[in-house]
C-alpha cells in the first residue's frame, strides 16, 4: 500500500511496524486514518512475509482519541450511519500478533486501540485513560468492556467516570500493559519482542493467539475444548514435527510456517 496518508509502514525481517502519523493533532483517529489502518492490517495479515506487527505513534502521543472535530457536530443518526467503531472489530480479528509500542498519550479511542493489541510495551512517559466523560460522552470502541476485563471493575469505573489518566507505572501495576521502559527504548523494545515472536513457529503462534482471545468470548468449558482442538490441530503441522525432533536431537528448529 503506497498511498498511505495518515500512516507510515516500516518493515524489518518478519516484523512490520505501523506508525500512526497525524502528529499535529496527537494522532487523533479520524475516519480516514482508521480506514487506512484497517485496510493495512488486513493486507499485512495476508502477507506471508510478515509474522508480527508493531503499532506505534510518536514520543508525544500514541493517539489522543477519536477525532473530536470530526464528531462535534454529528447527530446520533449520522454516527450510526458512519458505524465507525464496528469496523474496529476487524482489528480484533487480525490473526498475527500485534504489539503496541506506546509513548505519551493513549486516550479514549487511543487507549481502546491499544487494548485491541495483544501485548503493550510503554514508555515511562505514557499517560493512559478514557477521558470521554469530560467531553460529554463515554467510551465507544470497547473501553468499558476491555478496560474492565483488564484492570477490574473498581479501577475501570474510576477511569471511565472521572477521565483520570494512569501513569505507565500504574498501568503496569493494574495489568493493562506488559512492560515500562525509558522513553528512548519503547519502540526498540517492542520491535525486539516482535522479532522474538516472529522467530516462533507461525502456525502455532496463530492458533495460540486465537485460543487466548477465545477466552474473552466464551465459557471455560467451551474455551478448553477450543484450546484442545487447536492443540491437536498443530500435530498436523510440519513445524510441530520439526520442533519436537529438534528438541530431541538437541539442535535449533527451522520453522517453515507449515
Ligand atoms: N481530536 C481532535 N484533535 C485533537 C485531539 C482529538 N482527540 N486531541 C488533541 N487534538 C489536537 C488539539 O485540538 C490541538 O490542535 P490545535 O493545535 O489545532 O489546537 C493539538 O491536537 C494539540 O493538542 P493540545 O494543544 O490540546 O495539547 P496538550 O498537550 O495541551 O493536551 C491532551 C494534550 C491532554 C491529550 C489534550 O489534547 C486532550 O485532552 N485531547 C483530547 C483527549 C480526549 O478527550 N480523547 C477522547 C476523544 S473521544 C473518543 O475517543 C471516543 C471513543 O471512545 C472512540
Amino acid at each position: 500500500m503506497s498511498d498511505l496518508k495518515n500512516l507510515l509502514l516500516h518493515r524489518n525481517g518478519f516484523v512490520a511496524t505501523i506508525q500512526l502519523n497525524r502528529p499535529q493533532v496527537l494522532n487523533a483517529l479520524n475516519m480516514e486514518l482508521m480506514d487506512e489502518l484497517i485496510a493495512l492490517f488486513d493486507s499485512l495479515d495476508k502477507d506471508a512475509s510478515v509474522r508480527c506487527i508493531v503499532l506505534t505513534g510518536n514520543e508525544k502521543a500514541f493517539a489522543a482519541g477519536a477525532d473530536i472535530k470530526e464528531m462535534a457536530n454529528a447527530t446520533a443518526v449520522e454516527m450510526l450511519a458512519r458505524d465507525q467503531f464496528s469496523k474496529w472489530d476487524r482489528i480484533r480479528k487480525v490473526k498475527k500478533p500485534i504489539i503496541a509500542a506506546v509513548s505519551g498519550f493513549a486516550l479514549g479511542g487511543g487507549c481502546e486501540l491499544m487494548m485491541h493489541c495483544d501485548i503493550v510495551i510503554a514508555s515511562d512517559t505514557a499517560k493512559i485513560g478514557q477521558p470521554e466523560i469530560n467531553i460529554g460522552v463515554m467510551p465507544g470502541a470497547g473501553g468499558t468492556q476491555r478496560m474492565t476485563r483488564a484492570v477490574g471493575k473498581v479501577l475501570a469505573m474510576e477511569l471511565v467516570l472521572t477521565g483520570r489518566f494512569l501513569t505507565a507505572e500504574e498501568a503496569l501495576q493494574a495489568g493493562l500493559i506488559n512492560k515500562v521502559v525509558p522513553v528512548e527504548f519503547y519502540l526498540e523494545e517492542a520491535q525486539k519482542l516482535a522479532k522474538e515472536i516472529s522467530n516462533r513457529p507461525p502456525v502455532a503462534v496463530r492458533l495460540a493467539k486465537e485460543a487466548v482471545l477465545k477466552s474473552f468470548d466464551t465459557t471455560m468449558e467451551i474455551g478448553l475444548e477450543f484450546e484442545r482442538k487447536n492443540f491437536y490441530l498443530l500435530f498436523s503441522s510440519e513445524d510441530m514435527r520439526e520442533g519436537m525432533a529438534a528438541f530431541i536431537e538437541k539442535r535449533k528448529p527451522e520453522w517453515k510456517g507449515k
